[in-house]
């Protein structure tokens, strides 16, 4: 046990003494690490695989918390600058993202919503009763959302109410938004500044309806689903063709119990079996790491225990993915549907002093690492997971984006995705990749973890996550396929595993330069503890 603590302790200073000598350049060789602290990793970028869709790095408001109301809502009469009532920063913030869509109104929010509230000039009072139970106003509805998607440059991933609407409003909700002809509805958008059919790319056919959308039994889904599926059109001239057609998303599952692989057998059989009358083109998942629930791990203020904890928890996903889209493919071999992970990240403890209905949690160094990891999955299964949400964009949960009134901090999990954008629409490039062990207490992780892609200039983009707390990793990785000349990045770590970014110290956790070293078809790279490296090789 002794010699055990004092090997640690040695790779400890060893590992923050090449912290601290290569910061900024890591092009540095490590001169005699020894085999435990590198990493060999092998990429030949002649072979690409599946496109990463750049709908894996969606995005999920829902009106819960702050979530909408504040973190993008303000109202054109705020002193906080803002575009018809939608905050400026935020904005700017999340075009950096590329949002390539945003899944809205909820949530189990979506199953009591009821758009024709939030159209209009006098809009209903309501109450939110699944979050906080406080009032909702409605002046973020139908138009202001459409307007935000206009301003941040995404598509629109609506959730229809199956829980407590009809297929009735569902459908009239839909004609609003899309009808081109001047039927009743089409006026009425047209009145309230709208007279063009608004394009809703992606459609919801419930949210969890196994539970807060209605507790379901797969079947009782099944009949809700295809009566949803024929009625609710899209009606928008412009999305007729392929490839522009509104893609619908079924509800699917939201563990990896028999309840859960019940679900996705018995709505993927019936899918297998559809008739003309009826279809879907995505089967919803949904999987938080959150260890045990009700979530009581910090977001902030805890140690390496509950970072090992937590990651070993979230690589769980790969497991879930493999298991649904295994039951998917028995049915579905040519992978028309798409997996959507549609709600995913880390689900902690609300903060202390904040309403526990709000969701509000900080975001740590942590959590951009687990951000990597659940990317990298996702790329590693792209030719079935072709979008993804993270919950939530801003101010809930494993947000983007926190604000308080007008300040706004841009989190550790934002750089990460700002970091992956060269991976949107990206064709996977396998890596093989000898990943070694990170261990804490009896929790063994990999080490390191990696993802390649070629974008599509034909550039070769690499991103390394150092999983280890405490030791640098010396990459070697051999490069076929290709030849490199230089190879540059950024890298994104911080003192603590549980570094966060505050409205006092914004950019404690904030990615900086690195160089790679190139020679020949070998490319060096030092990985700092904790950390996630995107790097692009120029040939
Ligand atoms: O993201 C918070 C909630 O988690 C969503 O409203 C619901 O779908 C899920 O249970």
């Amino acid at each position: 046990m002794t010699q055990t603590l004092a090997r640690h302790r040695g790779l400890v200073s060893f590992g923050r003494r090449l912290a601290l000598g290569l910061t900024l350049v890591s092009a540095v060789s490590l001169p005699s690490a020894s085999a435990a602290e590198s990493v060999a990793l092998s990429v030949d970028a002649s072979r690409k695989g599946a496109k990463i869709d750049r709908n894996l790095f969606g995005q999920f408001a829902e009106h819960l918390g702050q979530g909408v109301y504040e973190g993008v809502w303000v109202g054109p009469g705020s002193a906080i600058p803002n575009t018809r009532g939608i905050r400026n920063d935020v904005v700017a913030a999340l075009k950096a993202l590329k949002v390539p869509n945003v899944r809205w109104p909820g949530g189990c929010f979506a199953d009591e919503y009821h758009w024709r509230k939030g159209i209009g000039r006098q809009r209903a009072v309501t109450l939110n009763p699944n979050w906080g139970g406080v009032t909702e106003s409605n002046a973020f509805g139908t138009h202001e959302f459409m307007d935000f998607m206009d301003q941040i440059g995404s598509e629109a991933y609506v959730s229809v109410n199956v829980g407590s609407g009809t297929p009735q409003e569902a459908a009239e909700w839909l004609e609003y938004l899309t009808a081109a002809q001047p039927t009743t509805l089409a006026k009425e958008r047209s009145a309230n500044g709208h007279p063009a059919p608004y394009k809703i790319a992606y459609l919801g056919i419930g949210n969890e309806s196994w539970d807060c959308g209605g507790n379901m039994t797969p079947e009782y889904y099944l009949s809700q689903l295809k009566a949803y599926s024929r009625f609710v059109r899209n009606f928008n001239p412009a999305q007729q063709p392929e490839p522009q057609r509104m893609l619908k998303i079924a509800v699917g599952p939201g563990g990896d119990g028999s309840r859960w692989t019940e679900w996705t057998d018995t709505v993927m059989k019936a899918w297998q079996g559809r008739s003309w009358s009826w279809d879907f083109d995505g089967l919803s998942m949904h999987s938080y790491t959150v260890v045990r629930w009700p979530p009581s791990y910090k977001s902030t203020g805890f140690g390496e225990a509950e970072y090992a904890q937590i990651l070993k928890s979230t690589l769980e996903m790969d497991r879930l993915v493999a298991t649904h889209s295994a039951i998917m493919d028995k049915y579905d071999p040519q992978k028309k549907v798409a997996l959507v992970v549609d709600e995913w990240g880390g689900w902690y403890a609300p903060l202390p002093g904040t309403n526990p209905g709000f969701l509000a949690q900080q975001n740590s160094l942590r959590d951009a690492v687990l951000a990597a990891l659940n990317l990298n999955i996702f790329a590693r299964h792209a030719e079935r997971v072709r979008m993804a949400n993270i919950a939530q964009m801003v101010n809930v949960l494993q947000a983007m984006i926190l604000t308080d009134k007008e300040k706004l901090v841009l989190t550790p999990t934002y750089h990460v995705f700002r970091m992956y954008v060269p991976f949107q629409d990206a064709s996977f490039v396998p890596v093989s990749l000898d990943a070694g062990t990170y261990t804490q207490g009896d929790i063994t992780l990999p080490r390191v973890d990696a993802i390649a892609a070629r974008d599509k200039a034909g550039k070769l983009w690499l991103a390394v996550t150092n999983l280890d707390p405490n030791r640098s990793v010396a990459v070697e990785a051999t490069l076929a396929g290709i030849r490199a000349k230089s190879a540059a990045g950024e890298t994104l770590t911080a003192p603590n595993v549980d570094s966060v970014n505050s409205f006092d110290t914004p950019s404690a956790v904030a990615p900086k330069a690195i160089v790679a070293k190139v020679q020949g078809a070998t490319l060096s790279l030092t990985l700092e503890p904790k950390s996630v490296t995107v790097i692009s090789v120029e040939q």
